[in-house]
């Protein structure tokens, strides 16, 4: 675990710059972060930098005012950085399309200039977002932002009670989508969900008034009289070059929400603000990246995910950066997809998923083999630890042992990495499966449950000590919940101390590296995506045979974890393989494909304790073939007896 890899003289006495930086920039963070921001652009500066008056709502900038169009677009045109390219965009069924800052630039406008003229979104209205990995999606975002509207992007891949559970939340009048997209090969008819999310959403008071949609198939779809309007047609109404001035913005006012998934049914709607996230992106970008103009980078997300958000859309932006997208499946029509964009676009820059790469790694060295991947200089990792064995067949197969491995850990929440190494800043020893230290401006430790500090190798919680600009703003509605979830294990507000909790385990070797050991609540992590177990316990209980459901993870080699349920059913149903599909069918439905269950287990009783709370580290340790501990709270000890059975009647298929 301390094996520290040897680099080049471009990152010698990385250790000690990182130390001496680091520490100068947390000696006074708002001073710190004042001069960060300095090298945006702002149409006024603040009169504070950091508002701790009213904690945990702290504000960023107070009295600042921009648009992050001005630094992600503006800034870039009329000169020559408006002809480099913003983005190759590469379909699943190898369509294409290049375009420039400056195209870009122009489309954003002609976009803004008819949502407000022909739909009627204006500052501070909330705007659903539901599109695939296509270029209107940045489009889209920041054609919203300049109008000072608030996005909410809702993943492709979510289902339409998703969807409508997130058009309510959000209050949002206008969607924009697609006639649909392309997957594995496979149409996806992302506008009949939406036909469907509409309906849901109205029966539950919030009425769509206008669906935009985007023309990415042969348009062969059903449109609404008065409510559907064709984006390209809708875009013949802009003249060729109109100028919609970006709205002048508090830095404080929300850039977009975001929902996340929590230990409750009902996702959380993420908010970030203008001011904060936009120095706090730009300079992580930087750090991670090391950026210089003649590189390609490629972010693999999805803009449906913070991480797109982030990395695909604003920073990379910021930064004048050309980046690839790319619409499809990472292994379709053959394993060697990423590798092959890699290699025709040349790409210095490669950000992914642990998922990914232990999907492609199983797929054999044959896909990697003749191909040319020496354009690579930094490689990059998100959403899940990654295995020593995984990091080190990145480090070696993929970067040909040249290019650091950036192991970024951070959230939805957090705006951008929090703790990874930073080669553009000055690149410590790695250590595979470790995401090193802190960036500049995060104080990050690791406490024991009762909040005394960890010793060195001892597990325990990650916690941040300072706010940090690219923090939440709290959550859409409820600013209860946001205090409670992340400000309250920890802090002791009575004296003033408040400890933001992102609820994962750490531990800290004794170099002070972080280790991150996964979730300490009740999500689940699949394929890198965040999946609340209450959420899916929700959706299948609504399944009219179902009377009561447990979900816990269950480790797999590819997607990290997998939910399996343990179900029991209504007086009179019996248990079957159908039943069993169609539980898992309700929910491919009900939340979307990524939250299928591998398994669901039929029993009769759960395990709970005498006060009625579900056991689920019994179940997990019985899935796991691990002695299942202290039983003496359970309420009827027969259910474990009857649980262990049928999990053992089944482990063969596991
Ligand atoms: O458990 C941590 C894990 O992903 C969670 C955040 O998920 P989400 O908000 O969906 O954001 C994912 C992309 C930023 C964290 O609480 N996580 C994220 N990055 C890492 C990680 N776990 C270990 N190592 C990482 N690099």
């Amino acid at each position: 675990m301390s094996e520290a890899l040897p680099f080049d003289e471009k990152y010698s006495d990385g250790l000690q710059r990182y130390i001496d930086y680091y520490n100068k920039s947390v000696e006074d963070i708002e001073e710190f972060w004042d001069g960060r921001a300095r090298e945006l652009i702002w149409i006024r500066y603040w009169d504070q930098v950091l508002d701790r008056s009213n904690p945990p709502f702290y504000r960023w900038f107070v009295g600042g005012y921009t648009n992050i169009n001005l630094n992600a677009l503006d800034r870039w045109v009329g000169k020559s950085s408006e002809n480099k390219v913003a983005y190759y965009w590469i379909g699943e069924d190898d369509s294409k399309r290049t375009i420039s800052y400056g195209e870009l630039y122009r489309e954003v406008n002609r976009f803004a200039y008819v949502l407000k003229e022909y739909i009627g979104v204006s500052r501070g209205d909330t705007v659903t977002i539901y599109l695939p990995m296509i270029p209107e999606l940045p489009i889209s975002m920041l054609a919203l932002t300049r109008l000072g509207a608030i996005h909410s992007v809702v993943f492709s891949g979510f289902s339409s009670g998703a969807l409508a559970d997130r058009i309510v939340d959000a209050k949002s009048k206008v969607v924009i989508t697609a006639d649909g997209f392309y997957r594995r090969g496979n149409i996806v008819n992302l506008k009949d969900r939406v036909d469907e999310a509409i309906l849901d959403a109205g029966e539950k008071g919030v009425d769509v008034e206008k669906v935009i949609v985007v023309k990415r198939l042969d348009g062969n779809i059903k449109m609404h009289l008065n409510r559907d309007i064709w984006y390209h047609e809708l875009l013949s109404e802009a003249p060729n070059k109109v100028y919609v001035k970006p709205a002048e913005m508090k830095a404080i006012d929300t850039l977009f929400i975001l929902y996340t998934s929590g230990t409750t049914g009902k996702p959380k709607g993420i908010m970030h603000s203008i001011g904060g996230y936009m120095t706090y992106i730009y300079n992580v970008f930087r750090w991670n990246w090391d950026p210089s103009p003649e590189d390609i980078y490629w972010c693999a997300a999805d803009i449906g995910w913070i991480t797109g958000h982030t990395y695909i859309v604003y920073a990379p932006l910021m930064h004048n950066m050309t980046s690839i997208m790319y619409e499809g499946a990472p292994d379709h029509p053959k394993p060697d997809r990423i590798w092959r964009i890699i290699e025709e676009y040349s790409v210095s820059t490669f950000y992914t998923s642990p998922t990914l790469l232990r999907l492609l790694m199983k797929y054999g060295d044959k896909w990697v083999e003749n191909i040319d991947l020496s354009s690579l200089k930094i490689l990059g990792t998100v959403g899940e630890p990654i295995n020593p064995e995984v990091w080190r067949w990145y480090f070696n197969k993929i970067g040909g042992g040249r290019c650091p491995i950036v192991d970024t850990w951070w959230q939805t929440e957090t705006g951008a990495a929090m703790i990874s190494p930073a080669p553009g800043l000055s690149l410590v020893p790695l250590k595979p499966g470790s995401a090193t230290l802190p960036l500049p401006g995060i104080v990050a430790d690791v406490v024991r449950e009762d909040g005394g500090k960890a010793e060195p190798g001892e597990k325990g919680y990650l916690v941040i000590k300072e706010p940090w600009p690219g923090m939440l703003m709290g959550l859409w509605g409820d600013p209860a919940r946001y205090i409670e979830v992340y400000w309250s294990r920890y802090s002791d507000q009575d004296r003033g101390v408040w400890i933001y909790y992102p609820a994962d385990y750490a531990l800290r070797d004794g170099d002070g590296y972080f280790w991150m050991l996964g979730r300490a609540d009740e999500v689940l992590k699949v394929a890198g995506h965040r999946i609340g177990t209450i959420e899916l316990e929700d959706a299948i209980i609504s399944h009219p045979a179902v009377s009561e459901a447990a979900v816990v993870g269950f480790p797999d080699p590819v997607k990290g974890e997998l939910p399996v349920a343990v179900v029991t059913l209504k007086m009179g149903v019996e248990p079957s393989e159908e039943l069993a599909d169609e539980i898992k069918d309700y929910v491919r439905k009900f939340i979307g494909p990524i939250a299928t269950p591998k398994k669901v287990i039929f029993v009769s009783k759960l395990p709970k304790t005498r006060s009625g709370k579900i056991m689920r580290r019994i179940i997990i340790s019985m899935l796991q073939g691990k002695p299942i501990g202290d039983v003496s709270t359970l309420e009827d000890p027969k259910a474990v007896e009857e649980l262990e059975e049928a999990i053992e009647g089944m482990r063969h298929t596991f």
